[in-house]
């Protein structure tokens, strides 16, 4: 039997390794309870992952979508920071680790790594499936909570994932603060929501504020041009259905699109992207529509038309969340 290769391989064959010997309807009863105990709860004052069985459903079924979620933040921000690379990582409210899973797959590791949350089931499954990924064998999963008193010990990056939703407005400041004073790099991400696409942007501003530049998915630091309340800034992620996404949500689709928005900023000189897909690229006869965020601090759509050439089939294989023109094509050629 061959070893499974990449980072998103381990996790997946750890996470249905969790469900082996758990009776179907069990596990989809345990993610039934989930969802019910986070709708209309959060923030919330106690754990919501309280056992063993809460952070299965948790792992099975939301994990493989934040980490891949994680995955599409992480890339955009690596192409900001050509060269660079984390010489040691806190994933804080990191529950099961993706966060730390998706770093590992972003930058090959080992390096230092800390998990904190206030949920001790969440670290114990976390610790027990990050002994499949040998960048995380020597991981450090510590019980911590998010509030005024949170410290984070120095460290190069720090990443924020799917926690922001469940903190209070003094939490999310408490947490933005601690991150900013300990990172070079700070990695924010959250449902690709209208409020979590505010918690991103309310989160941006205090980054930015305690002196970070801003190195995805915003071409730019200065303010969003999205008018609250009309739009969102959010991507997408394609999430592989494992069998109990299916038992659960039933239908036989073999993926899922995870919605996200995010915000990676870091101390030291980003090159952000010139300008990023903001919507799906709509494909025309002989022409590309691309809705574009751009460095001037504005929102616009460029028609890439079969006269452009190169750029034109650039356009016909852009992605929402790519940034644009792709860092190889020709400059001289990116306005229609
Ligand atoms: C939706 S889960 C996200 C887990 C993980 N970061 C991910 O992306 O899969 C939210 C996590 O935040 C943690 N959390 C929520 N409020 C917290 C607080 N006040 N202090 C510490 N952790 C908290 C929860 O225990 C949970 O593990």
């Amino acid at each position: 039997m061959n070893a499974p290769v990449s980072p998103a391989d381990t996790l997946r064959a750890a996470l249905s390794g969790l469900l082996d010997g758990l009776p179907p309807r069990q596990a989809a009863q345990a993610v039934d309870r989930l969802i019910a105990n986070y709708r209309g709860r959060t923030p919330t004052d106690a754990p919501v992952l309280r056992d063993r069985s809460d952070v299965v459903a948790y792992a099975a079924y939301r994990m493989p979508a934040t980490f891949e979620a994680l995955c599409a933040a992480l890339d955009a921000f690596a192409d900001a920071v050509p060269g660079w690379t984390p010489a040691s990582h806190v994933d804080v409210g990191g529950g099961t680790g993706a966060a730390t899973w998706a770093v590992s797959a972003t930058w090959e590791g080992p390096r230092p790594v800390t998990v904190l949350d206030w949920a001790e089931p969440a670290l114990a499954l976390g610790r027990e499936i990050a002994a499949a990924n040998p960048a995380l064998k020597a991981a450090e999963w510590h019980r911590s909570r998010i509030g005024s008193a949170l410290t984070i010990e120095s460290t190069d990056l720090v990443t924020v994932s799917y926690v922001l939703g469940e903190l209070t407005e003094a939490g999310r400041a408490a947490v933005v603060d601690a991150a900013a004073a300990a990172a070079q790099a700070v990695v924010i991400v959250e449902p690709g929501t209208p409020d979590g696409y505010a918690r991103v942007i309310e989160a941006r501003d205090r980054l930015i504020g305690a002196g970070f530049r801003i190195a995805a998915p915003c071409p730019h630091s200065a303010a969003c041009p999205i008018v609250p309340g009309e739009d969102w800034c959010h991507f997408s992620a394609r999430v592989s259905r494992s069998s109990l996404h299916r038992q659960v949500k039933g239908g036989s689709l073999a993926y899922e699109d995870e919605k996200f928005s995010y915000v990676a900023a870091a101390r030291f000189p980003v090159a952000p992207a010139a300008s990023r897909v903001v919507r799906k690229p709509q494909i025309r006869k002989g022409q590309v529509l691309l809705d574009l965020c751009g460095p001037d601090e504005s929102l616009h759509r460029d028609t890439v038309t079969k006269r452009h050439g190169p750029l034109y089939r650039a356009a016909r294989d852009a992605h929402w969340g790519d940034a644009w023109p792709p860092p190889d094509t020709d400059q001289d050629q990116t306005r229609a």
